[in-house]
């Protein structure tokens, strides 16, 4: 079973303060049967693990270098962000691509340095994809997570988040569409069972990131192949991200009360 795990993505908001305030109105209403976690900017991250205390949220770096240490000025080092109390690193983001250059190669770099250093990639990709036929059946490549992907064992994949984050969806104003989200996801999954297999591929989780808000989160969810979602803007709000946390109670809620 895949456990679903909703993510706010905070990008470049939210200084120290805000983002331990935050931690602390959301620690005890978080749901027990998901995961739930928040990518903050990299200095916020210890005081929001000590905020977290003993609760299960996870606290998420939404970056990191490839390099283990030594004369790199400005950047972060995986083994400081786990001594931090990041236990996932986003790596790859559609941002981090086009505004930074960030490559392929360098991405996967950064993968199998994350491996390595204990902690768990959740690794961003986008629409880009290549139609193939296999035994008279269209299947899709997506050639970013190929190279991503390069070297890390089926063992290592199975633990490993991906996310599927349409360029056109990330912070504009299209809603977002819960059938799109679904193919993409679904042909994420069938191209890891063509370069993988099917068993491995059926574990790994797969979110959804693009427009996600309290008003499509249930549908976007309520989909097979949707593991989770990866939240930008309506996560800074609080009552809007416990809103989409808790999207499963509030759908029980409005069931009852359409009876
Ligand atoms: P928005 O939810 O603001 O579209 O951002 C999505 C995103 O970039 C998640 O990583």
């Amino acid at each position: 079973m895949r456990k679903p795990f909703i993510i706010a993505n905070w990008k470049m908001n939210k200084d120290v303060h805000e983002s331990m305030r935050f931690v602390e109105a959301i620690k005890n209403k978080l749901p027990v049967d998901q995961e739930i976690g928040i990518a903050p900017q990299a200095v916020s991250l210890y005081n929001m693990k000590l905020t977290a205390g003993n609760s299960n949220l996870q606290i998420i770096a939404q970056n990191a270098s490839a390099q283990a240490d030594g004369p790199y000025t400005g950047e972060i080092s995986l083994r400081t962000l786990v001594d931090a109390g990041a236990t996932y690193v986003m790596l790859g983001h559609l941002e981090r691509r086009r505004l930074f250059n960030e490559s392929n190669l360098v991405i996967n770099e950064k993968v199998l340095a994350a491996l390595d250093a204990g902690i768990t990639p959740i690794i961003c990709t986008d629409e880009e994809m290549v139609q193939t036929e296999i035994n008279g059946e269209i299947h899709y490549v997506f050639q970013q997570l190929k190279t991503v992907l390069n070297g890390v064992s089926p063992d290592q994949l199975k633990d490993i988040v991906i996310s599927y984050e349409p360029s056109w969806a990330v912070g504009s104003k299209h809603t977002a569409n819960p059938d799109i989200a679904e193919a993409g996801c679904r042909q994420i999954r069938q191209s890891l069972a063509d370069s993988y297999n099917y068993d491995v591929a059926d574990q790994v989780r797969i979110l959804y990131g693009g427009s996600v808000n309290p008003q499509n989160i249930q549908e976007i969810m309520a989909k097979p192949n949707v593991d989770g979602a990866l939240i930008g803007r309506a996560s800074l709000d609080v009552n809007n991200f416990l809103q989409m946390i808790n999207y499963q109670q509030q759908a029980q809620l409005q069931a009852a009360q359409a009876i």
